[in-house]
């Protein structure tokens, strides 16, 4: 008799996992999506936030009467606290995997505002264990959470900079993309991408672009109004097609965004249809 119980098949167990030519024919094909009825609303720290009641209790009073139609996961980002963390530990040399989880803890103070103004609408926010393994409970719960939109790099955010790389809108993009959602929208206080920062010294000559792509954002020079690693991450995406970036000081527009509406600037992603 054969005892075949000791024996673990399978297709990878004596290739190394650096040949891609070995590993495609296995780990090439689409992951499934896990929630595909989510979408995920990314708010702005400096954008939305750090503007107090008057720009952040209309967002609330869209967001509340978008749940009935949606299952959402807002993640909110890090805004003025952490440009303060930055300053003071860098004026200290610390590393930036110790900023990294500082600025985060105020990405996550400002889910916190968020949840307890939501909460009578059954909306909590959650941390990210939870979000990675009991989202979808709580989305059977309620018909929305909250949670920090940072990723949980820690100190293991890479050393490419002194200021954390992956922040709020790569944290959304990478969750929202992991879980299959069918969307995200991130909320800023300006109409979208311009050619160059329409608050800035040539702010009166940008012009808005409706439609772009990763790629484009990859090579473009100047600021943007989200991370800079996030065309990057945007370029390997799975699941999720477009990005769109709204403006959160309009009511409507996430309204009108979730609905698959064009209203501020769409990014295209490398992920495609099949
Ligand atoms: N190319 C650009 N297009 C649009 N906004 C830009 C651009 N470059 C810089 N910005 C600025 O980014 C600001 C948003 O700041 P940001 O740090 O992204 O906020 P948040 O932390 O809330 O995401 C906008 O108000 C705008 O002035
Ligand atoms: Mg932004």
């Amino acid at each position: 008799m054969t005892n075949t119980i000791k024996h673990v098949t399978s297709p990878l167990a004596r290739q190394t996992l650096l040949d891609s030519e070995l590993t495609r024919p296995v780990a090439g094909v689409r992951p499934i999506r896990l929630l595909p009825w989510l979408q995920v609303v990314k708010i702005g720290g400096r954008a939305i936030m750090d503007r107090g009641a008057e720009a952040i209790l209309p967002v609330v009073d869209e967001l509340r009467k978008l749940l009935p139609e949606h299952r959402l996961l807002i993640l909110t980002g890090a805004g003025v606290r952490a440009r303060h963390l930055y300053s003071v530990g860098l004026d200290l040399g610390l590393p930036v995997g110790s900023l990294a989880p500082l600025a985060a803890t105020e990405a996550g103070q400002n889910g916190h505002i968020l949840g307890a103004l939501l909460a009578p609408d059954g909306v909590s926010y959650i941390e990210h264990p939870t979000v990675a393994n009991q989202l979808a409970i709580h989305l059977q719960a309620a018909r929305g959470v909250v949670s920090s939109g940072f990723p949980p790099y820690h100190h293991h955010e890479f050393p490419t900079s002194r200021l954390p790389i992956h922040r709020a809108d790569t944290g959304a993009f990478l969750v929202a993309d992991a879980l299959g959602a069918a969307g995200l929208t991130i909320v800023e206080d300006v109409d979208g991408v311009y050619d160059v920062d329409p608050s800035g010294p040539n702010g009166a000559q940008a012009k808005l672009i409706r439609e772009t792509t990763s790629a484009e954002l990859l090579d473009a020079q100047g600021t943007l109004p989200i991370d800079r690693a996030l065309p990057e991450v945007m370029a390997t995406a799975r699941h999720i097609e477009r990005v769109q970036i709204v403006n959160g000081l309009v009511p409507g527009r996430i309204t009108a965004a979730l609905r698959g509406e064009h209203v501020g600037t769409i990014i295209h992603t490398g992920a495609r249809r099949n």
